[in-house]
């Protein structure tokens, strides 16, 4: 076991993505700068525990800054979806494929805290022409845990929406079921985007799956035979739960065959009713994950 921090920054050979490895006591880490996005988390093993990997990641990596990164956390900000009025501006906004600056580290023998900012300028405007700046603190330990600041520079209100989109590894979609959205409504973006409520104590999966969840408590828990995985962000009033199921996983050029068996995206954010924010203010959101194998 690892009793100093370890931080290494690396340029991946194929996606020239600029990462950060990090390994602590309890656990290792990929941050990529691009989203200020983390690809991997790994507890390590302790006390007989085997140990585990807690987010997917994609095979096919793409270029720096040209297109997301499918797995991990990415951030979707400040639209979620396509633009409502501009369906050529990038779906989930652009946060996800600008490259953030690594503004601090904490490194401590059981922790690393990161800390990211990205702020408006001439290209950001292209999308949206707003003066912001955003910071997100990744905080790895024995716990995975985001925080996003949104800051209005400017001196007009604004609105967005916004997402975590975690991907979260489970060791078959078949097996896998989510709780804590009982008695929950919920838009289905494959069928009519009439309201639904989930009457279910929990959510189980036999096919595409896309829902976004409203007014939600904020945890959740996804357990599979293997394992249970909890996320707490009572401060997101939303959720959103994906998996593209074999015919649209087919249809993504960046998702290897098979490879949707093996995840569940349960996301966090803002996004039925969007945050309204005034010129000179800044709101802050967390999100908390924590895992146990069964
Ligand atoms: C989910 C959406 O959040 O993200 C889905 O609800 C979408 O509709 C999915 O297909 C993946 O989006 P993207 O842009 O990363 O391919």
């Amino acid at each position: 076991m690892t009793s100093t921090a370890k931080l290494e920054y690396r340029t991946l050979a194929e996606s020239q993505l600029d990462v950060i490895c990090i390994e602590n006591q309890y656990c290792e880490a990929i941050i990529a700068k691009q989203g200020a996005q983390i690809l991997q988390y790994r507890l390590k093993s302790s006390n007989g525990r085997p140990d585990k990997t807690l987010l997917w990641l994609s095979q096919h990596l793409p270029q720096q800054g040209q297109k997301a990164i499918r797995g991990g956390i990415p951030l979707c900000f400040p639209w979620f979806g396509a633009h409502p009025v501009q369906p050529n501006l990038p779906a989930h906004g652009f946060a996800r494929t600008e490259i953030w600056t690594l503004e601090h580290i904490q490194a401590e023998a059981h922790q690393h805290n990161l800390t990211f900012s990205l702020q408006s300028d001439e290209h950001t405007k292209t999308n949206w022409n707003h003066d912001f700046q955003l910071k997100m603190t990744i905080h790895c330990g024995e716990d995975l845990s985001l925080t996003l600041s949104v800051h209005n520079t400017g001196i007009t209100p604004f609105t967005f929406s916004f997402a975590w989109h975690s991907y979260f590894a489970v060791s078959d979609i078949h097996d896998t079921q989510i709780l804590g959205l009982e008695n929950t409504a919920y838009i289905d973006q494959l069928h009519q985007q009439n309201p639904h409520r989930q009457t279910e104590p929990s959510l189980s999966f036999s096919a595409e799956t896309d829902r976004i969840y409203y007014q939600t408590q904020g945890h959740y828990c996804i357990q599979d035979p293997l394992q249970q995985i909890k996320i707490d962000s009572p401060d997101c009033p939303d959720a959103v739960v994906w998996n593209p199921w074999a015919n649209k996983a087919a249809r993504l050029a960046d998702m290897q065959d098979h490879a949707w068996l093996g995840f569940v995206c349960l996301e966090s954010g803002q996004i039925h009713t969007p945050v309204q924010l005034p010129a000179q203010h800044n709101v802050n959101f967390h999100m908390h994950i924590t895992a146990d194998l069964l």
